[in-house]
């Protein structure tokens, strides 16, 4: 018999355990219903792993993440934790899961509901049908570059971050950027500062060279600074369908491109390492939100992007892809038998919490599978 699937849970801080348990119903649900079996083993990180270690995650969970299947990760970081020392915040304990599993391959997507069209501050004619996907370089460029800190240089001190990136590594996240158009709309937007940095010159050549020789030529390739990007997501996002980039551009522009679509918190994410020779690939996933430390403990965040880093669990590491249709299709449903959770709620609609919401995915689920 084959054995269980085995998850990772790491909710982590703020909203974070609140929009896990709503995850842990439909992996419950999928167990009766689809005869599909997670094992899952949950975990401390973030803040919530710092008040029991001092360090934001521990090296038995480390291995954990390794062993996994996938990781499921809610979130982290909470002003309590503002003056700790910068290897042991919340924060660190995320950056050492993408350095040590590996995971280069940032996937962004930002897509809008139509429920919700009217959520967002841009215009619904600009939104509506937006679907970009922003594959962000996870593991390298200024994030984990050296040298990095203070130095005294010519007798004065300054302080220093480094942008690197390895041909390899500028490769690796441009294939999975073009493997994805091709599955999508075959557009890709690669995304630097060339006209400024020599790191972005390396990164335009490397990706171009690529594109030209890996056998990619049905994908149209247009090269973009990062300014201009930022100006074209919020001018007329619709022109994108897949965006590469590296880790610090990323991690501006996903969240650019998530508030164009209003609804912070219906977007999922998902970090993947490469595939290995069993076709296996180190993952996490986590909703883009963040962990909300307001609203916190209160059922009232949304659990949305966090059911659909599940569904894109499913997808990504399992190719279970009924299943993830199943979860997608439950949150639209939830939202349009007008239940909204605060974040999203209109006219006409009645607000509900964290579980009342997943109550009413649950029950779409069960509409389903009837
Ligand atoms: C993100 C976050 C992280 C990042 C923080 C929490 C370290 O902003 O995932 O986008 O900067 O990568
Ligand atoms: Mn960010």
């Amino acid at each position: 018999m084959a054995s269980n699937k085995t998850l990772l849970m790491l909710p982590g801080d703020g909203i974070g355990p609140e929009v896990c348990n709503q995850v842990r119903r439909v992996v419950d649900w999928m167990a009766k219903r689809r005869a599909v079996n997670f094992d899952i083993k949950d975990g401390l990180v973030g803040g919530a792993c710092y008040d029991v270690h001092k360090q934001a995650v521990t090296d038995e969970t480390m291995q954990d993440a390794m062993d996994a299947d996938a990781v499921l990760f809610g979130a982290v970081g909470g002003p309590q934790y503002d003056n700790v020392e910068r290897h042991a915040r919340p924060e660190a304990g995320l950056l050492r899961l993408r350095k040590e599993m590996d995971l280069f391959a940032n996937l962004r997507p930002a897509v809008t509901f139509d429920a919700l069209l009217d959520a967002s501050t841009l215009k619904p004619e600009v939104i509506q049908g937006l679907d970009i996907m922003i594959v962000r370089e996870l593991t390298a460029g200024v994030y984990f570059g050296e040298p990095r800190g203070m130095q005294v240089y010519e007798g004065v001190e300054r302080c220093v971050d480094t942008q690197a990136y390895t041909k390899a590594e500028v490769e690796r996240v441009a294939e999975v950027a073009f493997d994805l158009a091709r599955k999508r709309n075959s557009k890709v937007h690669s995304v630097e500062k060339a006209n400024v940095m020599e790191t972005g010159v390396f990164w335009r050549k490397t990706v171009t060279a690529l594109h030209e020789s890996g056998g990619y030529s049905d994908i149209e390739l247009q090269h973009m600074y990062a300014d201009n990007c930022a100006m074209q997501l919020v001018r007329n996002p619709k022109q994108f369908d897949v965006i590469v980039t590296d880790n610090l551009f990323g991690d501006l522009l996903s969240d650019a491109a998530a508030m164009c679509t209003g609804s912070l918190g219906m977007l999922p994410s998902a970090s993947l390492g490469a595939v290995d020779e069993f076709g296996r690939r180190k993952a996490l996933y986590e909703p883009v939100h963040g962990s909300a430390p307001d609203i916190a403990g209160q059922d009232l965040a949304n659990p949305s992007a966090m059911m659909l880093s599940f569904a894109m669990t499913l997808r990504y590491s399992f190719d279970l892809q009924e299943d993830a249709d199943l979860i997608e299709n439950a949150v639209q449903m939830a939202m349009k038998s007008g239940k909204r959770t605060g974040d999203i709620m209109a006219d006409g609609c009645e607000q509900v919490g964290t579980t009342g919401f997943g109550d009413a995915i649950i029950r779409a689920l069960d509409e389903q599978a009837a």
